[in-house]
């Protein structure tokens, strides 16, 4: 590691006031960070050669990376076993033709083999799009439709769930743990793992070849899928030194599935790029089986999201006393506002202050941070991590004084960025629309001291236990409903999730508002889409405001719910 990098991480990571966080600041330069990386030298890049193998050759082969566990499984990986499991799937992968630029998506629970795949699949070049194990028929055939996916690994309990005969380019099917598979275009996993080679030469890339497909929702059409590139390993490294903190002996626990981009770039690439040992945990959220899990594995570092840390708190202090987590060294959040009663909670419970990290699937990696030993004012986002400028811009492009709220905007570009949105030109200019900047959608506000504080999203994407839902997703499958007739949908504020999804809708003639049909109505979106899409709650009206265009005015079902004006009505419809 060079000079000037080992002062920006010391400088940011083990001091906390203004002039350090400053001078952090100036003596930055990415250049620096590319110095950590081979490719630099040889040319040859791969996001699973750095993180994994990289290792191997270096001479940590024998090192933990990985403790599994689940309900039923309990298991530890060297980076050795992580380099050879992971080129025996990319042997795989070859065998049946799949190669550069390909789309292999991954739809399953957590497991050994969800990681392996995702490396293999990094390894021969192709795109990985992990998609949550909850998605339903609808979610799964619309990204698989969407990125043109050559082929999938699933298990046979979420085969049903794949409509084969609609996705003519899905060509081949890795079934893991189904045991032998007889149906045209079905591949048996397990055997085919046991039956390849553990040696691989990697497919060599540029840093601009892609990597990782993630799908996420906007306020208006289908999920987008946010195009991510190999060089996005510059930020996932050096962010996983100065905002994890990461050291050599760490034991680090990232709570979030890789269906969600924290569970890619901080649940695989920031840790192993940074040769730590890494758990994950497989299986549902309780507050026991968490804190067991801290336990057993003396997890040092700790990445969750406020709804979690919320219903942590709402188990209560008892539960916390049965448990040893003196091991914890480092706490941090992302994915919503991270109240400050949470942050203050924490800082008891846990003697840890819980550390807020604002990013987005877009952006790739942490942007706007609390450092470890920076003086946290709780309720704010943080700074921005050297090497980064955000600001605070109106629609024409003024960036704007402390304390005004505007556009959060980030200057272009930084290494994680996202390079396209698949198939879908005109959204991925829409974020760039301003000249020499990003616009996130979120509104905030800077204060004096060049602390970032969130005040919400602009359009009306809703955050549900941390979980991006589009409205217009819930909408479509609400109205393929036989009983719906309109349907809109919002965020509305809860004290545990953030926010839940609430659905105003219109009755078809014959049909008659009553709470069957409510459960009727839940149980559709639940089944179709998946349960963290489904209204909670349903509200149903004779009409619903629309635009003279026919668009349904989300802002004025919003004013209804919180008893607020319903502002410029001029365009609505009668
Ligand atoms: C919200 C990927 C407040 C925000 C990590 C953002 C946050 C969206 C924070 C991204 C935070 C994320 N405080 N809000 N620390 N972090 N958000 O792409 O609205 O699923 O635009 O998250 O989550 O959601 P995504």
């Amino acid at each position: 590691m060079s000079q000037i990098q080992n002062e920006v991480i010391a400088t940011v990571a083990e001091r906390s006031n203004l002039g350090d966080y400053d001078q952090a600041c100036a003596q930055f330069s990415w250049e620096e960070v590319k110095k950590h990386f081979t490719w630099n030298e040889t040319g040859k890049v791969n996001m699973a050669y750095e993180a994994i193998d990289r290792h191997v050759e270096e001479g940590r082969g024998a090192k933990t990376a990985l403790l599994y566990s689940d309900a039923h499984r309990d298991e530890e990986y060297s980076f050795l076993d992580l380099s050879e499991g992971s080129n025996r799937f990319g042997n795989v992968l070859r065998k049946y033709g799949i190669s550069k630029g390909d789309r292999v998506f991954i739809f399953m629970p957590r497991s050994p083999e969800l990681y392996l795949s995702l490396l293999g699949i990094l390894k021969v070049g192709g795109i990985a799009g992990p998609l949550f194990e909850a998605f339903m028929e609808t979610a799964v055939k619309d990204r698989l439709e969407d990125s043109g996916a050559v082929a999938l690994v699933t298990t046979p309990e979420l085969l049903p769930r794949i409509k084969r005969d609609e996705l003519p380019l899905l060509k081949h099917i890795f079934v893991v743990g189904g045991g032998a598979q007889q149906e045209e275009g079905l591949v048996d996993y397990d055997a085919e793992i046991a039956a390849a080679s553990d040696s691989l030469e990697p497919e060599w890339l540029t840093p601009e070849d892609g990597m990782l497909i993630h799908y996420t929702s906007g306020s208006t059409g289908r999920p987008k899928g946010v195009y991510h590139v190999h060089n996005a390993m510059l930020q996932h490294y050096y962010t996983g030194k100065v905002v994890l903190d990461l050291r050599e002996d760490d034991v680090y626990w990232c709570t979030a599935d890789p269906g969600w981009v924290t569970g890619t770039s901080y649940g695989i690439f920031a840790p192993w790029l940074n040769g730590v040992t890494n758990v994950i945990r497989g299986g549902r959220f309780s507050p026991q089986d968490w804190y067991q899990t801290i336990v057993k594995n003396k997890v040092t570092v700790w990445y969750s999201a406020p709804t979690a840390f919320r219903m942590l708190m709402g188990a209560g202090e008892d539960v916390i006393e049965q448990y040893d987590l003196s091991t914890l060294r480092h706490v941090l959040s992302v994915g919503e506002p991270l109240n400050p009663e949470v942050v203050r909670w924490g800082t008891k419970a846990y003697k840890q202050r819980i550390h807020d990290t604002w990013w987005m699937t877009e952006t790739g990696g942490q942007l706007i941070c609390n450092y470890p030993g920076m003086n946290i004012k709780p309720g704010s986002m943080g700074k921005p991590v050297p090497g980064i400028e955000a600001a605070i811009i109106n629609d024409q492009g003024d960036v704007l004084p402390p304390y005004s709220m505007g556009n959060l905007a980030i200057k272009t570009p930084w290494p994680s960025m996202m390079r396209k949105i698949w198939n879908n030109d005109a959204k991925y200019e829409e974020y760039f629309r301003i000249p020499g900047w990003y616009i996130s959608g979120d509104s905030a506000y800077m204060d004096e001291e060049g602390y970032f504080w969130f005040q919400g999203r602009i359009d009306d994407v809703i955050n549900s236990s941390g979980e991006r839902i589009g409205p217009f997703e819930v909408e479509s499958k609400l109205l393929e409903h036989e009983a719906v007739a309109e349907a809109g949908v919002i965020g509305k504020p809860d004290l545990v999730r953030g926010e839940i999804i609430k659905a105003f809708v219109a009755l078809r003639e014959g049909y008659e508002p009553s709470q069957e049909l409510k459960d009727d109505i839940y149980r559709f979106v639940k089944e179709g889409l998946s349960a963290h899409a489904a209204p909670r709650e349903i509200e149903f009206k004779e009409k619903l405001p629309k635009t003279r265009s026919g668009k349904i005015m989300r802002r004025v079902l919003k004013a209804w719910e919180l008893d607020l004006p319903t502002g410029d009505l001029s365009t609505i419809e009668d």
